[in-house]
Parts: structure tokens; sequence; C-alpha cells
């Protein structure tokens, strides 16, 4: 593996590290940029076969650097050819679409983050087949990078509400800079919650990482958040209120939930039934032809 060392920071801030390219190939030419103390963000650059940037958003300059060795020290191999079965029905008609899709869209645009929960079970069964759709998303090699952890247990929710309270009091108060308090204040949101112990179940969210138990994972972060998008998606269409809560840091979760290293918290998310009067703030969603760019 490359020495994590440090080089000299060019003037936007970013500390390269290069690794000469070598005329093996497949061999990868790649660069390692890092910013120097305001952002964990690390870049790595390969020069070859894509030239493109991967962004490797915490993993520090250690892991660039592993990850430009393992560039070097595995260009293009012949691979096993890929065993395949024949592909599901998908068989829809134009009609048929129409209303399906208009339906889906119409139940979720209906879903809102609440932060209001009452203590009404979720029905059995309900959680099981959310999770099931959850853990149908697609992900970056199949690796399938999320673990979700269930807490159902009072004594359990409730130390979680005190540990992500314990974060939240400092994040309000000292971390948060004023623009994202600003951006927070239309939501309400403060150090208190609650919905960690009341809600009748808590979902927490881990990407799993590179372990012992687990090999090297591609694009967790899009993964995870497409497997939560469906959580969401069917735990709304089965009736059920939702939170994605995020407080940061979340290392407090793993030893809490009794979680390996490799695990690291995503999301915390309470499902069940809002309180009777729950609220929600009056936002609105920006208009579609705002959003999206038809080409
Ligand atoms: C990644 C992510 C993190 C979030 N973190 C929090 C959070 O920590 N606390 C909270 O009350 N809401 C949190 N939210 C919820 C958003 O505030 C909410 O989705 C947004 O205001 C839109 O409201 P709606 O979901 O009701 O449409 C989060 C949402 C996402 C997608």
């Amino acid at each position: 593996m490359l020495p994590p060392t440090r080089g000299t920071s060019n003037p936007a801030g970013w500390v390269h590290q290069s690794v000469a390219p070598t005329n093996a190939p497949g061999s990868v030419a790649a660069t390692a940029s890092v910013n120097d103390g305001t952002s964990d963000t690390t870049r790595i650059r390969s020069t070859f076969p894509s030239g493109r940037w991967v962004d490797h958003a915490g993993a520090g300059l250690a892991s660039a650097a592993q990850d430009i060795d393992n560039c070097r020290m595995s260009p293009n191999r012949p691979v096993e050819p890929p065993t395949v079965r024949p592909m599901s029905d998908y068989g829809v008609s134009p009609v048929e679409a129409l209303t399906r899709v208009r339906g889906f869209a119409d139940a979720m645009v209906r879903r809102r983050t609440v932060r209001d929960f009452s203590a009404r079970p979720v029905p059995d069964g309900v959680l099981e087949h959310a999770l099931r759709a959850a853990a149908s998303a697609p992900s970056g090699a199949n690796r399938q990078p999320w673990r979700f952890v269930v807490v159902t247990d009072p004594e359990l929710k409730r130390r979680l509400r005190v540990a992500a309270e314990a974060e939240e009091r400092v994040f309000y108060e000292q971390r948060a800079p004023q623009e994202w308090l600003s951006a927070l204040a239309p939501l309400g949101t403060d150090a208190s919650k609650p919905f960690l112990e009341i809600a009748p179940a808590v979902i927490v969210v881990f990407e799993v990482h590179r372990g012992p138990r687990s090999p090297r994972p591609y694009y967790v972060k899009e993964s995870v958040g497409i497997a939560v998008g469906l959580l969401l998606a069917a735990l709304h269409q089965a009736g059920l209120a939702t939170l994605t809560h995020t407080p940061s840091p979340m290392r407090f979760l793993n030893e809490l939930l009794d979680r390996p290293v490799e695990e690291r918290g995503n999301l915390i998310i309470p499902v069940g039934y809002p309180a009777d009067g729950a609220t929600v703030p009056d936002i609105s969603r920006k208009p579609l032809d705002e959003v999206v760019v038809w080409r």
C-alpha cells in the first residue's frame, strides 16, 4: 500500500499525492487529492481507463492511497463469465402502466416526514415486507452494502434517544453554522427527539464497508440511499409514517447496537403512526419543470 504521505497544497487547498504511471497494460496512473483539514472528502483520479474523478467522502488519505494501490495491483484481468437466467415478466400494457405509475405517484406525494408519533404498534409482518423491498434495491456490484437494525426494545429505544439528543444538543448549540440553522428553521426541529422513544419501531440503517466479514463495496451511499428510498416508499404504502433522522456524528450507534466498526450509521428511521393531532411543516416541493430536464 502507498504510504499516506502528504504533498504540497495547491492554491485551492488540496493536497496531492501522485503515483507515477506504468507502461504495463491495464495499469493505472492515479492522483489522490485530499482537502487539507476543512473537509474529509478524498478524491482519486484514475488516468486510465476512464480518467474520471471518484469521490470517497469521508474516506481519508490512507483509504485513497489504498485505492490507488488497488488500481495498480489489479489490472484488467480476465474474469469468469457470469451465469444468467431468464428475466421475470415485465409485461404491463401501456394503459396499465399509466394507471400504476399515476397511482404510485399520487400515493408518494402524500408522504410527509412525521416528527410526532403515537405508540400504536405496527401491524405484524409490515416491517418484514418493507425491509424485503428495501433489501431488493440495486447496489454497486451487487454488494448490498446495507444493514437494517430494527429496534423495538423500549429500553434500547430510550438509550438511543438519550445518545442522539446528546449529539444533537452539541449540534444545535455549538456545531451547526448559522446558515444550516436558518435552513432548518422552517421545520421547527431542535435537539429534542422524543420520537426515538415513542415510535414503536426504529430502523437504524448502517452502511457496510470493507471488513473481515464484508468485501469491498462500491457506491455505498448511492446504494444505501436507493434501499432507504424503497423502504420509505413501502412503509408509506402500508400507511405508516417515517422520519429520516441524522444525528451527527453517528458513531455512538455502533456501541449502542453492538455493530462492528466496518458498519457506519447512515440514518435512523422511526416508524409508526402519527400522534393524534400531529402537524407537519407547511413546506412545498419545487415544481416539476424546475427539477426535470427533457432532452
Ligand atoms: C438525508 C436526510 C436527512 C434528514 N435528517 C433529518 C433530521 O435529522 N431530523 C429531522 O427532523 N428531519 C430530517 N430529515 C427530513 C427532512 O427535513 C424532510 O424530508 C424535508 O424537510 C422534506 O419534508 P417532507 O419529508 O415532510 O416532505 C432528513 C431527510 C433526509 C433525506
